[in-house]
């Protein structure tokens, strides 16, 4: 420091600046540093109020620092030098037009389904297999009569694929009688699984697979299949002209109005009923999703203690903990929130604590007009394909829980930028929410920088596929692989030339 040296030669009591001073000017110098100390006071009052305050609006808050906070609630600054690449390798070939056939029946939701007919396109490439447009399930709980075409555009997936698998809308008709192999692929296969596969070619013309999700491994694949997975996924399996054109209306309309987050909530009765996560709900709802549970025959557990479930980060969270949190984010209370679901347990009556955080909520059938719906309303999986897309677009995702939708949205998000995906620390968070249940917190500036702090490593941040849980072999090694359409990263995004590093 620049005064150590005069201080440390001082021999006076005196503080040092006083000695230099003729002795009349020394009252008037005490009342101007007493004025100093005072302007300086009220600065110092000035910055402790807005760091007090920091991710809220006061009524005036200054305009340099609205704008910081605007950065940080919408901003994804991430992406930089990042970009999808799915271009094959150079010693990718053409596909020969095979005479056999693998015929292949969805399984699941809109989600479960879209990735397990991409892993089959990669399953007929390694099998050199000729692709039949793949059947849809519709006795899932989606109860959906949907066609392929219905929810597909069935010419654009043939020949966006064209360099990739021969793909046909149906079996020859000469083929129809033919004998199959029914085979269920075991989960989580990798090349050499579906190479000995291949040996069915030698008896059968037709393999018919009754069942497509998670079939192929995350992990491990050559780069030329992990890339056609991405092909198919974003580039070839594209929604029907009616979900696309209504898609991209309602994305218009909700971005006419500004920046909007899309929250998928899960809080659908079937959720709720499967996980068992009856916090916040009255007896005789717990008991209604209890009864729910005990006779839905293909959900194994019967006996959950939602407490347990709930500490653990296991519930999803209710719409009144996404009301608080989005709050404690910083986001004001007249931000656009488009609520990506299905029927919302109990309505209104747990829907107005997330409203009353923020009044502006959308769904469907607020954004669309009832002739737009109509043909879409008995179809849960063209509405989800339509939340899909609004989800994809928006400036800000954010899920209440995990599934195959977020971890899609999220995988999509990344691929098309890193969009921001905002993933909530559920376990976490409950803790938060116990505390301010019991009157030891409150919602404010505290809670608020400790649900920033929580959450500052959760935004979709660009970050390679994380591997399996550690100690674990074999299956459970493979189950617990963060799924590939997650995070495409690094086979389908690549840093782009120009930008430092080369690849
Ligand atoms: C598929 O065809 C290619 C080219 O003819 C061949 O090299 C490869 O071994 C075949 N794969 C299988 C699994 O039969
Ligand atoms: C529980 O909630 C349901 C649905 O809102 C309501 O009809 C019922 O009266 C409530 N029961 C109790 C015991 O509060
Ligand atoms: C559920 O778990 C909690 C915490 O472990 C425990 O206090 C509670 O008694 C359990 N409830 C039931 C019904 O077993």
């Amino acid at each position: 420091m620049v005064t150590g040296r005069a201080s440390s030669s001082s021999s006076s009591s005196r503080p040092r600046f006083f000695r230099f001073l003729p002795p009349p000017s020394i009252p008037a110098y005490v009342l101007s540093l007493f004025l100093f100390s005072i302007i300086v006071f009220f600065f110092s009052q000035t910055q402790i109020s807005e760091v007090s305050q920091k991710p809220f609006f006061s009524d005036d808050p200054p305009l340099l620092y609205l704008q910081d906070v605007e950065d940080q609630l919408w901003d994804s600054s991430f992406s930089h030098g990042l970009q999808p690449c799915v271009q094959p390798t150079r010693k990718y070939e053409a596909p020969q037009a095979w005479d056999r056939y693998l015929t292949v029946r969805s399984n699941g939701g809109l989600n479960q389904m879209r990735t397990g007919i991409c892993d089959m396109v990669a399953v007929a490439r390694i099998m050199n297999a000729t692709l039949v447009i793949p059947q849809l399930d519709k006795k899932s709980f989606w109860q959906d009569t949907s066609t392929f075409s219905d929810i597909f555009d069935e010419q654009h997936f043939i020949a966006t694929l064209q360099g990739d698998v021969r793909v046909v809308s149906q079996l020859p008709k000469e083929l129809e009688s033919a004998p199959r192999a029914r085979k269920h692929f075991q989960s989580w296969s990798g090349v050499n699984y579906y190479v000995e596969m291949a040996q069915l070619w030698q008896d059968y013309q037709v393999l018919h697979v009754p069942k497509s999700d998670s079939r192929l491994a995350n992990n491990n694949l050559p780069i030329d299949i992990q890339r056609l997975r991405c092909r198919a996924l974003y580039q070839a399996l594209i929604f029907s002209s009616p979900i696309e054109s209504l898609g991209k209306r309602l994305i218009e309309r909700l971005k006419s109005n500004g920046k909007y987050i899309a929250l998928h909530l899960r809080y659908e009765k079937d959720m709720l009923s499967f996980t068992g996560c009856t916090y916040g709900l009255n007896d005789t709802e717990a008991e209604e999703l209890r009864t729910m549970r005990e006779n839905t025959n293909h959900w194994k557990l019967k006996d959950i203690n939602s407490t347990e479930q709930r500490t653990g980060g296991y519930c999803p969270l209710t719409p009144k903990e996404m009301g608080i949190f989005l709050r404690a984010l910083g986001y004001p209370p007249s931000t656009c929130i488009y609520v990506a679901a299905g029927d919302i347990y109990g309505g209104e009556k747990y829907l107005s604590d997330l409203k009353s955080h923020f009044p502006n909520l959308l769904f469907k059938d607020t954004l669309a007009t009832k002739e737009e719906l109509e043909k879409f309303a008995s179809h849960a999986t063209q509405t989800a394909a339509l939340d899909y897309m609004i989800s994809v677009e928006s400036d800000v995702f954010v899920p209440s829980y995990t599934g195959n939708m977020a971890r899609a949205v999220e995988g999509h998000r990344r691929f098309l930028g890193h969009r921001k995906t905002i993933n909530p620390d559920r376990k976490g968070l409950v803790q938060l929410f116990d505390k301010i249940d019991k009157g030891d917190l409150h919602e404010g500036p505290m809670l608020s920088s400790l649900v920033t702090q929580m959450h500052k490593s959760r935004q979709g941040a660009p970050r390679k596929r994380y591997g399996s849980l550690p100690g674990l072999r074999g299956r459970d090694r493979l189950r617990t692989e963060e799924s590939f359409y997650e995070n495409p990263y690094p086979e389908c995004i690549c840093r782009s030339k120009g930008h430092g590093k080369r690849q």
